[in-house]
């Protein structure tokens, strides 16, 4: 069957066309607009540009969408959208646009959750990936971490009690002048400093919990950063990267090693626009390793967000008897 996929949850506006014919999965066309050199004027996304531009944008990027899949509309079997989380108002543009779309050609709509839409963009290209497994989602929105029961079934068992694991890289790096968002110019740094000239503190919370806390962390960073101004002392901007992705890996490694012990799962997944950080996917390829499970982490181009991701989650919400009838509506939040 063939999928229209839309997302708008942030400052990414998307459409793809995908393929799936059982466990087989084909991207036809992923099409994304991104908003990033709007927002970077301001250091941080703004909401009501971020609705507007997607306003602008979602038509024409369906379109191409359908163009470059070579397809039309009547060709499509169902469409997908993100309802939630996200920003409220960029998502109201995207499922309005959906339904629209689905009720006057007459296609089945599936609402779709963006951090199940994170992790099932690995399906694309891990034919062996089944449920169950533990994933961990890490975003500039979110940092969970997920049993995943089955393809429609996710428990969250820890989480971020205050800034998303993304945000903290991304207010770190804007402190040391970089431009929004940092993480992707925070990782290149890194690789170039010494990750053990500065001890920045644990963002795993302490205890029997699987939850992380990356606000103090972030603070100690730019702590460190003010101080160091104020004595009137040059920093390395690579080195304090390096310390501090350092910091963050191995908070993760250790959320993680807990989470595998607990849940007894022996395949772990990674998803995100943070699933795209090297020294992340080093550190937790080695972490599996070690435990000897098995690992998955989706390729770069679908860490960020896209709508072939929406497909995916799409397709399995498809089968499980999912569907949106013309009251569907966006959440900010939650499952
Ligand atoms: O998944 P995503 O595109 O949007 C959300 O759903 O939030 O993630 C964007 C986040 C930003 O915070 C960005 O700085 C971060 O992913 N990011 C990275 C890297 N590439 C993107 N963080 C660390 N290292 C990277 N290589
Ligand atoms: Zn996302």
């Amino acid at each position: 069957m063939l999928i229209l996929a839309i997302e708008s949850s942030c400052d990414e506006t998307s459409a793809a066309v995908c393929e799936f014919n059982g466990d087989e999965r084909v991207i036809r066309s992923n099409i994304i607009a991104s908003q990033i050199e709007t927002h970077k004027l301001y250091g941080g996304v703004v909401p009501e540009i971020a609705s507007r531009a997607h306003c602008d944008a979602i038509s024409g990027i369906t379109y191409e969408a359908l163009d470059t899949a070579g397809v039309t509309l009547g060709d499509i079997d169902a469409v997908a959208v993100t309802s939630n989380p996200g920003l409220i108002g960029a998502l109201l543009v995207g499922v309005n646009f959906a339904k629209a779309l689905a009720f006057a050609n007459n296609k089945p709509l599936i609402p779709v959750n963006h951090i199940k839409g994170h992790v099932a963009a690995n399906y694309y290209i891990h034919a062996d990936l089944k449920p169950p497994f533990l994933a961990l989602v890490a975003s500039g929105g979110h940092t969970s971490l997920i049993k995943v029961a089955s393809y429609t079934d996710y428990e969250t068992v820890g989480r971020t009690r205050d800034d998303a694991i993304g945000e903290a890289f991304d207010k770190v790096g804007r402190v040391m002048g970089l431009p929004y968002p940092g993480g992707a110019e925070m990782d290149r740094l890194a690789s170039l400093g010494d990750n053990t000239a500065v001890k920045f503190p644990s963002a795993a919370v302490i205890g029997d919990n699987l939850d992380f806390s990356f606000s103090g962390l972030k603070t100690a960073v730019i702590n460190h950063l003010h101080n160091s101004e104020q004595k009137g002392e040059s920093y390395s901007k690579e080195d304090i990267a390096a310390s501090f992705t350092k910091a963050v890996t191995a908070s993760v490694v250790k959320k993680l090693g807990m989470a595998i012990d607990s849940t007894k799962l022996s395949s772990l997944v990674i998803a995100g626009g943070v699933a795209a950080n090297s020294h992340l996917r080093a550190a937790l390829e080695d972490f599996a390793k070690k435990r000897r499970i098995s690992f998955y982490m989706p390729p770069r181009s679908l860490c960020g967000d896209n709508a072939a991701m929406i497909a995916a989650q799409g397709y399995y919400e498809y089968l499980a008897g999912v569907r949106a009838d013309t009251s569907l509506n966006a959440k900010a939040t939650g499952k």
